[in-house]
């Protein structure tokens, strides 16, 4: 039974068929009203149990909508209102949620937690977000970049700011898909040496820089995040390190012409970027937030068997 804890559960050759399958699932029902299940209906009958440890937006709405799409339905936990906020075992919600559901899907902090949830649970788990990896969130960027008329083999993406979550998955993906990573990050807040090595072992060109400009110069896409991660804490020496890595309109006319803003949001204006880049006709973060959706469905598909 197939987890979705990190890329490299699923390999590069499903994440091609997710991708496939995505395009082709939004192409096919553009002009529909959005909670109206696809002509197949999937998943019918099936429900997803989603934990949510951390607050969301996106990844939230964005399954709910998807299991709709699908013909399925979402149940929400979060540790406010649930039992795991008083201290009942990971292992223990996951025997139970396996029982009364057909995938779980759990944002939250520590990975270990997910890795229990996913050893003690009977049906597939996705990975919602923890502190180490964003995966669902790679799958949805790199259908915006395929959408944007860029193939993925032999891409310069550009990453500015903090070394954090979803540049871990972006450089997981890199590996598996062979795009080349350049990582521009203030000393100190460098990504884990696992994930570089792993986009490396892939075949994959990543570039480790302190300088903003070396990494922009000719890069197709210019991607940042948030410079304090949720649960992230003490952060005043951060935000100065973080300074010279905004992602401005300086910054991003270094990159081709052609280049393309990404962000997962929520975005911090003024921040990791400004108002100018973010509302720029090269910003495609609203597409992005979109795919969250299509992106989901082909995940859940997948973990599902039935892609
Ligand atoms: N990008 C993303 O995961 O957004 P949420 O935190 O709103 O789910
Ligand atoms: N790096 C951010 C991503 C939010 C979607 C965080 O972990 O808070």
């Amino acid at each position: 039974m197939p987890h979705f804890l990190d890329l490299a559960d699923a390999g590069g050759d499903a994440i091609a068929a997710m991708l496939n399958d995505a395009q082709d699932r939004k192409a096919a029902r553009m002009t529909w009203p959005k909670g109206r299940a696809d002509a197949d209906a999937p998943l019918q009958g099936h429900v997803l149990a989603m934990v949510f440890e951390k607050n969301s937006t996106r990844t939230r709405a964005s399954f709910d909508i998807a299991m709709r799409q699908l013909g399925g339905s979402v149940l929400i936990l979060d540790s406010g209102t649930s039992q795991l906020g008083r201290g009942e075992s990971v292992a223990d919600t996951a025997r139970v949620l396996s029982r009364m559901c057909d995938a779980i899907m759990l944002r939250t902090d520590n990975h270990a937690k997910i890795e229990e949830m996913a050893h003690h649970a009977s049906v597939p788990v996705i990975n919602g977000l923890t502190d180490r990896s964003h995966p669902c969130q790679i799958i949805a960027d790199l259908l915006t970049i395929i959408e944007q008329g860029m193939p993925l083999p032999g891409l310069e993406l550009a990453w500015f700011g903090d070394g954090n979550n979803v540049l871990h998955s972006i450089l997981e993906a890199a590996g598996l898909m062979k795009f080349n990573v350049r990582v521009a990050t203030p000393t100190g807040f460098e990504p884990d040496p696992e994930f570089v090595a792993m986009a490396r072992a892939g075949g994959s060109q990543v570039t480790l820089t302190q300088d903003a400009a070396l990494a922009a110069a000719g890069a197709d896409i210019i991607v940042t995040d948030t410079w304090v991660s949720m649960g992230q804490e003490n952060v005043e020496n951060k935000l100065g390190a973080m300074a010279p890595y905004q992602v401005n309109e300086a910054l991003i006319a270094m990159a081709k012409p052609s280049a393309r803003f990404l962000h997962c949001l929520p975005a911090h204006i003024g921040d990791e970027v400004t108002q100018q880049v973010f509302e720029s006709p090269q910003s495609v973060v609203f597409d992005e937030a979109e795919n969250r959706i299509h992106a989901q469905k082909s995940i859940l598909l997948w973990v599902l068997g039935k892609l």
